[in-house]
């Protein structure tokens, strides 16, 4: 049996997504399964079976969840949307027993009200278990066992059953976590755009909880993503659980296959935080790949961890929420070792009267310049002058979404002899980078 699935991601990553689900197809499961279809702002579809539904959350780095359509129709108010949705066999995927959340995210949509629009859709789908299972399913918003999201455009409805259950960025071992943590989802798809592979130097000179770290060491190790979490799908009533546990025991061989390969990750990390760095740790050694060296040092000070030029992938603090740690010594490390000042650190002092964090990310660039030469450098920021105040010129930038925070991925290339300069004077320009 056939079905089409709509896999949602961050936005900005669609294409990586789509190239992604693409290698899930070929590597892992019979023609026909997976069938990548069109990216779109916000996701990608696809066809398959449940073989192909269930690979992509096991397999999936990138989508936040796996929706399977469930019916799609022109409506113009709520009523329409009640009748499209009482019309639906849902007792053929889930019994009264199950507890329900319905969720609406529209664009354009002509109805006042979505809070009203997604009780009537709850409404339908007891109003139908009532009749057809004879009793309706509590809504629990917070545990659900079985999730329904409708997808309002200006003239359609689209509705879907989730088969994820909790979002697909939580891996299931991540339990110590920063102040301002990458999504998982969001962190692997930028290793994708930087065109890392497995045994080039990867660092991250600011690595916090070690987002990056930890997905590129899940692709060196061929962990699926998913193997140590479970699914939505496993509640409803019409999966192939033959399927599952074939999906299930070919990821742990590749996982064991790849562990005995691996001689070393080639991944390093660092931060100026020592309680980051354990949280770090913990969460490694919670994952099962406790060998990424993990160094406490200013990121001004850092130094390439190889010989071998690689890939520098950093999310440095930003705005009002992270601050730059360090600045009193003016370019000089002085790691924190006190507990409460590391978690308060985080958070924006109130008083700036320190360096101001220009001359932190002057710094950086000049170590990037000096000392990474041969490297690539891929920096995730909300602040669109990071170019200037590295004083390097990025050789490229890609719009990236760090929830509803837009972002810009830039790129530098640090080649000998070439390194792209820019002025001082660029930092007044607030326009050139938008
Ligand atoms: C936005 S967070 C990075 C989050 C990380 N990507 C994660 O997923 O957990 C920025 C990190 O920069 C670190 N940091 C702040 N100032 C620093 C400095 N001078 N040198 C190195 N790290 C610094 C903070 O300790 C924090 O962990």
């Amino acid at each position: 049996m056939s079905f089409e699935f709509f896999a949602p991601c961050p936005r900005g990553l669609e294409t990586a997504l789509a190239a992604e689900l693409a290698e899930t197809a070929q590597r892992r499961l019979p023609p026909g399964a997976l069938e990548v279809g069109a990216d779109v702002p916000g996701g990608v579809h696809f066809r398959g079976n449940w073989a192909g539904g269930m690979a992509a959350n096991l397999h999936s780095r990138i989508a936040s969840r796996v929706l399977l359509k469930i019916a799609q129709r022109p409506y113009r108010s709520e009523q329409d949307i009640y009748a499209l949705a009482a019309e639906q066999r849902w007792e053929q995927w889930f019994t009264p027993n199950e507890t329900l959340r319905v969720d609406i995210t529209a664009i354009k949509s002509p109805l006042r009200s979505l809070e009203f629009a997604t009780l009537r859709v709850k409404d339908a789908i007891c109003d139908r278990m009532r009749s057809k299972a004879g009793a309706r399913p509590s809504v629990d918003t917070a545990y659900p066992d079985v999730r329904v999201f409708a997808f309002l455009t200006a003239s359609d409805c689209t509705l879907y059953l989730d088969t994820s259950g909790e979002p697909l960025f939580k891996r299931g071992w991540r339990l110590d976590k920063g102040a301002a943590p990458l999504r998982e989802n969001l962190a692997a798809g930028i290793l994708r755009l930087t065109g890392w592979t497995p045994g080039t130097p990867l660092y991250d000179p600011m690595c916090g909880s070690g987002t990056f770290l930890a997905e590129a060491a899940q692709v060196a190790l061929d962990i699926a993503p998913g193997l140590s979490r479970s699914f939505g799908f496993e509640r409803l009533k019409q999966v192939d659980t033959a399927a599952w546990r074939y999906l299930k025991s070919e990821a742990n061989t590749a996982r064991n296959t790849a562990q005995n390969r691996t001689s070393g990750l080639h991944i390093y990390g660092s931060d100026i935080s020592d309680v980051m760095l354990e949280r770090a740790r913990a969460n490694f050694a919670r994952a099962g790949f406790g060998n990424v060296p993990l160094k406490q040092i200013d990121a001004r000070n850092m130094t390439p961890p190889e010989d071998a030029p690689g890939i520098l992938v950093a999310n440095p603090p930003y705005g009002e929420r992270i601050e730059v740690r360090g600045r009193n010594a003016r370019g000089e490390a002085r790691p924190s070792r006190d507990r409460d000042d590391a978690e308060e650190g985080f958070r924006r002092a109130q008083t700036d009267a320190d360096a101001p964090d220009a001359e932190f990310f002057q710094a950086l660039g000049d170590a990037l310049k000096q000392r990474f030469t041969g490297w690539r450098a891929f920096v995730l920021t909300s602040d669109r002058k990071l170019p200037g105040q590295l004083r390097l010129r990025e050789s490229a930038k890609t719009p990236l979404y760090n929830g509803a925070l837009e972002c810009r991925l830039f790129r530098f290339d640090l080649i000998a002899g070439s390194v792209r300069q820019r002025p001082a004077q660029d930092n007044a320009n607030p326009g050139q980078n938008a």
